[in-house]
């Protein structure tokens, strides 16, 4: 249940979130505390909470990509915050971890998805993230029992996309991708198409491209919501650039950049990439701040829209 609590939010996060959580807290009024982590010597979690935290709301904000490293500070910070007194805890998390093994694809698999979810609806009151990976489930609620506000990134890419590139055509790399591509192209009558992939494995993937016929002289703009291995758009910049294309540019929400994906990218012949900062990245130059700060107004109960 949301509650209002106009005098008692607080935001902290864990390291490496500092930039988002200062424009964050600039935005809502909010009073940044501390929240110390540290190693011990043996690998452990040291995690401390400073400051009198009794009856507060507290947001915590922790992007969540390179997961395996974070989760057990995340889970033992929240923990602590609800030992010590804190009556609303929330997550704000702009990349979602854990969203793509949404099905047992082979016996035995561990459908790591909702047992995600469960963890940090154990320990969470809220959650506010942005354009999770919502393949086969169609919401968050499926998975999560939180109450949960997702964003969309789309109206920082399109303004990004028709402030910097001269008659695009946005492209998904596959059939995914079109809620973005549509969300990102629509409101300013961009042309947009979608290429058909079939995925052979980690990295592995072929793809067709689809009519582009009248679009040759656009300049082609392939948008998802994550590069991780690169694969999937360095082969749609190979299968555009082979047929003629300009070398595309490629924006998209989540880069988790992964071993040698930029080398992939830039060998296939992408001219560009950027992403939101939703991640932290040389490549995130489209800032979410503006965009999250309104939904986690609403989740601490600072407004009611
Ligand atoms: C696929 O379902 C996603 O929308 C992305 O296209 C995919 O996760 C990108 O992964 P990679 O960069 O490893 O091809």
């Amino acid at each position: 249940m949301r509650t209002s609590d106009h005098t008692h939010c607080r935001i902290a996060c864990l390291p490496g979130n500092e930039p988002l959580t200062r424009a964050l807290a600039e935005s809502l009024g909010c009073e940044v505390v501390e929240l110390e982590h540290r190693r011990f010597p043996d690998g452990e979690s040291y995690v401390r909470l400073h400051g009198d935290l009794s009856d507060t709301s507290l947001a915590l904000v922790a992007t969540l990509d390179r997961p395996d490293d974070k989760i057990p500070a995340l889970l033992f910070a929240a923990d602590l915050a609800r030992d010590i007194g804190v009556r609303r805890i929330g997550l704000v998390a702009p990349y979602l971890s854990y969203m793509r093994q949404d099905q047992r694809f082979k016996p035995g698999e561990a459908l790591t998805s909702k047992t995600f979810a469960r963890w940090l609806s154990v320990h969470f009151d809220w959650l506010a993230t942005v354009d999770p990976h919502l393949h086969r489930y169609a919401s968050l609620d499926e998975i999560y029992s939180l109450d949960s506000e997702v964003v969309q990134a789309a109206p920082a890419l399109t303004d990004w996309i028709s402030n910097q590139v001269a008659d695009p055509v946005v492209i998904g790399p596959d059939a995914e991708s079109e809620q973005w591509v549509k969300a990102v192209a629509e409101p300013e009558n961009l042309p947009w198409r979608v290429i058909t992939k079939t995925r052979h494995g980690d990295r592995d993937v072929t793809m067709h491209l689809p009519d582009l016929s009248g679009l040759e002289t656009h300049t082609p703009v392939l948008v998802d919501d994550i590069i991780s291995s690169g694969g999937t758009v360095a082969e749609a910049t190979r299968l555009l650039v082979s047929a003629g294309f300009k070398a595309p540019v490629v924006v998209a929400v989540h880069g988790l950049f992964g071993d040698r994906s930029r080398e992939l990218l830039r060998h296939a012949g992408v001219s560009r990439v950027v992403c939101t900062n939703s991640v932290n990245a040389p490549e995130s130059d489209i800032g979410l701040s503006t965009l999250l700060a309104p939904a986690i107004a609403r989740m601490t109960g600072l407004s009611d829209h």
